[in-house]
């Protein structure tokens, strides 16, 4: 049986070297039992050393990893895999990604999938999922692979950018969203009626954006250095807001996305 997914993870984004290291060791420490890394992020051998050294069991963890935009070709994907976990010292990840969607004259979605696939069928991943996919993305990915495959989107979903269509479109398919930069990579903390909101609800800014997101039904993932913060975010487990808190959150949305790179699909 494999573990489903956390609501809470540690993310790893610009984290490179010692930083990578000990924010995943302080997780882990904490009880994080979710880590997010990625290909690209260059420290996936850095997250698997902290998970060795933490001693906890392989089964009580859910590592995700993705696979980079030129690692899609069918003579790259798997060896990327294999060397994905080679360095996370593990022999399967429980959820692997495909970090962004190519354009249309890249590489066929339907030749990536089906790698992707592959690599479930062989026991490298329990899970697989996508990133970055747009609805009509979705929809050729579920025709490709058959409803029930995908297990998540994970995609960029903070006050300030809270991506109702995407989300509403993986509800309708029964995948789960898991949410990255919920902190809007730290903008949402100044954002005045966060400030207040949290103060009602006894709680910080960071703490009240996550338990909204928790309370919206998606996972989120965000990512700290600071061991105050990691422990204050997975506190954040234990808020709770009001209907009326989470209807101040649900009135910030001003579609200002952060994650928005030269190759990113054409978003909904
Ligand atoms: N799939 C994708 O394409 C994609 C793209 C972007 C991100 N992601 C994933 O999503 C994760 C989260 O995104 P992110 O790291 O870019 O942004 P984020 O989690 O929204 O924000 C991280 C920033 O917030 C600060 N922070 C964290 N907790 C805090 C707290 N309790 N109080 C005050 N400040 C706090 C951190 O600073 P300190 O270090 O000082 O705490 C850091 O600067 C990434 O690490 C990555 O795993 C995925």
């Amino acid at each position: 049986m494999s573990l489903s997914m956390p609501p809470l993870g540690a993310g790893t984004f610009r984290l490179k070297g010692d930083a990578a290291y000990h924010s995943v060791a302080t997780s882990l420490k904490q009880g994080y039992r979710h880590i997010d890394t990625a290909q690209i992020y260059g420290n996936e051998a850095e997250v698997g050393q902290a998970i060795a050294d933490s001693g906890i069991a392989r089964d009580a963890l859910f590592i995700t990893t993705k696979v980079w935009m030129d690692k899609l070709e069918e003579d790259k994907f798997l060896p990327s895999v294999n060397e994905s976990l080679a360095k996370l010292k593990t022999d399967y990840v429980d959820l692997l990604l495909i970090h962004w969607p190519l354009p249309d004259d890249g590489v066929a979605m339907e030749r990536y999938l089906t790698q992707l696939y592959v690599a479930q069928q062989q026991g490298l991943a329990r899970h697989i999922g996508v990133s970055n996919f747009t609805c009509q993305q979705l929809d050729d990915a579920i025709e490709i692979l058959g409803p029930g495959r995908l297990y998540t989107n994970q995609i960029e979903v903070h006050p300030l950018l809270q991506n109702h269509k995407v989300v509403e479109h993986c509800d309708a398919n029964g995948l789960l969203v898991t949410a990255y930069m919920p902190l809007a990579v730290g903008k949402v903390l100044e954002e005045p009626v966060i400030v207040e909101t949290a103060r009602q609800a006894g709680c910080t800014p960071a703490q009240a954006t996550l338990a909204w997101i928790r309370q919206l039904g998606m996972a989120t993932i965000p990512s700290s250095t600071n061991p105050a913060h990691l422990q204050a975010n997975l506190d954040s487990m234990a808020v709770t807001l009001s209907p009326q808190q989470m209807a101040a959150f649900d009135a910030l949305d001003r579609g200002e996305r952060l994650a928005n790179p030269d190759f990113a699909p054409d978003w909904d």
